[in-house]
């Protein structure tokens, strides 16, 4: 217990000279708040969510709000941040927030019980959000725990799990646990970095077993990289007179739901190309141009997007909506990555 109160002082007298205080998710931790960063947070880089984070904040300022909104307009603010799912799931959970009567569980099994909300990102809410002592398990908090307490095996593995949650249980503090939660957090983010550490400005380092054998950035053992197929399709440009190009809106279900995209065709020959572009756009025998491939990594496949400027106007779009739109209507619809990126091509 001693062990315990002292590795999380350590931790919080760190946090309280060189933790990060400022974040916009800390003014106001109300638990709406908290969840909707900590949802942007799961697969996405503090510094890219902050921008996101604020309009988002600003358009749907409370769990009413949100609930209220048309499923497109969330996944229009989420556009660019990739894992829409997450945008699908936080929508989802707002609605059963306000069915249950607008206020937010107050228990870890109330919160597991929503939408895309997993035991870590509870214990976030509850902790950080002021309410109750909570036990995060982040990416952060992993490696910073793997590395103090030299863990063996893959840290997926049930085993290491196991481990963890049970070291991070004891080890987070019943007084200061918000605190605490982002401390760690920082730590791994800013100190315990996961391809060089600065050990020498840790306040872990002194009971740190990792460092201690001279291997920090051997814990936790790594995955093997799994391998992951690719895809390959092409994204074709239609642009007309007006210096217009042509975008499509993409289905509810499936990649980058509900956002507008350039036409994707997938085919395995030119032959094959040259039917979809009659079938599906009445287009055939036109003057086309191929760009530069270029990839995109999902986490089950990589794809590799092969642009095409066609000369023409197609007919008919099968069964989507379209829009032509100048470069400068196109940055306000909201895109993927990729589709940000072949902009650079119009
Ligand atoms: N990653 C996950 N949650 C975070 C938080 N609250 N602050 C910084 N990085 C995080
Ligand atoms: Fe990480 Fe180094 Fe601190 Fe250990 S001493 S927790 S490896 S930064």
């Amino acid at each position: 217990m001693t062990l315990s109160l002292d590795f999380a002082s350590d931790v919080l007298n760190w946090f309280d000279h060189y933790g990060r205080h400022d974040l916009p998710w800390q003014h106001n931790p109300t638990p709406y708040r908290v969840w909707v960063s900590e949802i942007m947070l799961q697969q996405t880089q503090v510094a890219t969510v902050i921008p996101y984070y604020l309009r988002f904040m600003t358009s749907f300022p409370t769990v009413e709000a949100l609930a209220a909104a048309s499923n497109d307009d969330v996944v229009q603010h989420w556009a660019g941040l990739g894992y829409y799912a997450r945008a699908r799931n936080l929508h989802h959970a707002a609605q059963q927030v306000v069915e249950q009567g607008g206020e937010f569980p107050r228990t870890l099994d109330g919160l597991m019980a929503l939408k895309g909300i997993g035991r870590s990102t509870a214990g976030a809410i509850l902790s950080l959000a002021g309410q109750q002592r909570g036990v995060i398990m982040d990416g952060n908090v992993k490696r910073v725990l793997a590395r103090c307490f030299a863990l063996e095996g893959e840290a997926s593995s049930a085993s290491v799990q196991q481990q963890l949650w049970a070291l991070a249980e004891q080890l987070t503090p019943t007084a200061r646990f918000a605190a605490y939660s982002q401390a760690m957090m920082d730590l791994g983010a800013t100190v315990c970095t996961r391809s060089k550490p600065l050990c020498l400005y840790c306040p872990l380092q002194a009971r740190c077993q990792a460092y201690a054998l001279g291997t920090p950035t051997a814990f936790p053992e790594k995955k093997k990289t799994k391998d992951i197929p690719t895809k390959e399709a092409y994204f074709v440009i239609f642009d007309n007179d007006q210096g217009e190009t042509l975008w499509l809106k993409r289905p509810p279900a499936g990649i980058w739901g509900s956002l507008w995209c350039l036409p994707e065709i997938a085919v395995e020959s030119e032959q094959e190309l040259q039917q979809r572009l009659m079938a599906d756009f009445g287009v055939s025998g036109c003057e086309t141009a191929y760009l530069p491939p270029f990839r995109h990594t999902f986490s089950h496949y990589h794809l590799l997007l092969k642009p095409l400027r066609i000369k023409a106007i197609p007919q008919q779009t099968a069964d989507s909506r379209s829009q032509w739109c100048t470069l400068e209507q196109v940055k306000s619809l909201g895109l993927p990555k990729p589709m940000m990126t072949l902009l650079a091509y119009l």
